[in-house]
């Protein structure tokens, strides 16, 4: 397994829409070791391929409470297929963009249909924070980030901050 350098804002490939994955192959294996590795690494309870600078639809995501076992989730082409009326408001962060968080709103519960590494396509329903990780992750391979879901004033507070700061990066 390797560590994969992080792709941060404001790089326009986490903008992009990601492509669906055709094969599950062992080149999409090593991607999600390597992006497990980089997410405990962090450390982050998701990341989504783009971050890593993969335009593919893949993600990962560990959201067990720190005191318990792991619980990895390896992801290809998810799909959310239904989404709870009920919403949570939940404090977001994210890896593309250190030192950020913000509240959002989402669906409570959500169903993703997926594929694991071996090609088998699964379903899973997800509650609380692993539902707004799931959520969290698709977006990225959409293009959107958490900062889309704040009032503008706070979009564009944190926008211009991360703007003064990256200059001439
Ligand atoms: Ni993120």
């Amino acid at each position: 397994m390797t560590l994969r350098a992080l792709t941060l804002v404001p790089d326009p490939l986490l903008r992009q829409v990601a492509e669906p994955v055709a094969d599950i192959d062992d080149t999409i294996r090593t991607l999600l070791s390597d992006m497990a590795e980089t997410m405990y690494d962090a450390p982050g309870i998701g990341l989504a391929a783009p971050q890593v600078g993969i335009c593919q639809r893949v993600i990962v995501m560990d959201c067990a409470p720190d005191d318990s076992p792991p619980e990895l989730w390896k992801m290809v082409n998810p799909e959310i297929i239904s989404r709870s009326d009920e919403t949570s408001k939940l404090e977001e962060g994210c890896l593309s963009i250190p030192n950020y968080t913000g509240e959002v709103i989402r669906p409570t519960e959500v169903v993703v249909q997926y594929h694991d590494e071996a090609g088998t396509e699964k379903e899973m329903t997800a509650t609380g924070l692993l539902a707004a990780c799931v959520q969290h992750e698709i977006d990225h391979l959409d293009g959107i980030l958490f900062t889309d879901y704040l009032s503008k004033l706070k979009r564009d507070m944190i926008w211009r901050k991360i703007l003064k700061e990256t200059r001439g990066r």
